[in-house]
């Protein structure tokens, strides 16, 4: 087995902010104890380019949360934009089906600037009964692993999903696969323990994700590096035992 001392922050640090002043003063008090920051819609329609140009500032890589789904020419035409951004990951709908998976991968490729296509899986904001009413039977832990097997098989590499899913695509999908998950909250945060549907950071890490995408837990903070860096703590031990056990079923697979 091997030991790593120095395991790179697994956070994203989301930057739910409505202007670019206060998204930049979070992400500079935050920017030693996280991975990467993360640009949704709220900020990117206020400030597109000047948010994207926070990655040279602050020296992390940028996740540019689009969650684009349109037809496959359009969703194409925006990934090379976003790579030309600097963004490093981009998310887009896996509902957005096959080829406009594909198509959106491979201009990824193609342009080589480092852009990696994330696909969601589901919004956990829905449930068995709006899935439902979409005309959908299966349940989210169905729905997600079969919308994940195709876009795999599109080419995608990298998936959100929520924590409760994180172990069932691992376990699917493998260990070459990125995935980042969204809707947890800081270890030993007392009080919100009647949240079901979340899961702590290094709970989730343990279970398998690479990364956990953290909003209100460190933008709300009183001192946002302090909630940065006990996150990131609390994460170390997982995210040890994660890197021996992908060691591990890498050489297995060889
Ligand atoms: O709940 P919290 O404030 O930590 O959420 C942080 C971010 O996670 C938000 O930017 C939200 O867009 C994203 N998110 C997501 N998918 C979910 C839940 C939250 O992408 N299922």
């Amino acid at each position: 087995m091997t030991t790593t001392h120095n395991l790179a922050s697994p956070i994203v640090f989301a930057l739910d902010f409505p202007n670019i002043g206060s998204a930049r003063t979070a992400a500079n008090e935050v920017k030693s104890a996280v991975g990467m920051l993360k640009i949704g819609l709220e900020l990117f329609v206020e400030a597109g380019r000047e948010a994207m140009q926070m990655g040279e500032e602050t020296g992390l890589p940028l996740f540019l949360d689009l969650k684009l789904h349109d037809i496959p020419v359009t969703v194409e035409r925006a990934v090379a934009r976003a790579g030309a951004l600097g963004a490093r990951i981009l998310t887009v709908h896996a509902a957005g089906g096959p080829e406009m998976l594909q198509r959106a991968v491979r201009r990824a490729e193609a342009d080589g600037n480092g852009l990696q296509i994330t696909a969601i899986t589901l919004l956990t904001s829905l449930d068995k009964s709006d899935l439902a009413r979409l005309g959908v039977e299966a349940s989210p832990a169905e729905y997600v692993r079969n919308i994940a097997k195709m876009a795999f098989e599109s080419g995608v590499k990298s998936f959100v999903c929520s924590p409760h899913e994180v172990a069932a695509l691992r376990q699917s999908l493998g260990e070459t696969v990125q995935l980042i998950a969204p809707g947890v909250r800081a270890d030993g945060a007392g009080g919100d323990d009647d949240q079901k549907r979340t899961m702590t950071a290094s709970e989730a890490i343990a279970n398998g994700a690479d990364w956990v995408v953290v909003g209100r837990p460190i933008r709300d903070a009183s001192d946002r590096l302090a909630a940065a860096s006990a996150i990131r703590e609390s994460c170390r031990a997982a995210q040890q035992q994660r890197q021996e056990t992908r060691q591990e079923t890498l050489l297995r697979q060889r």
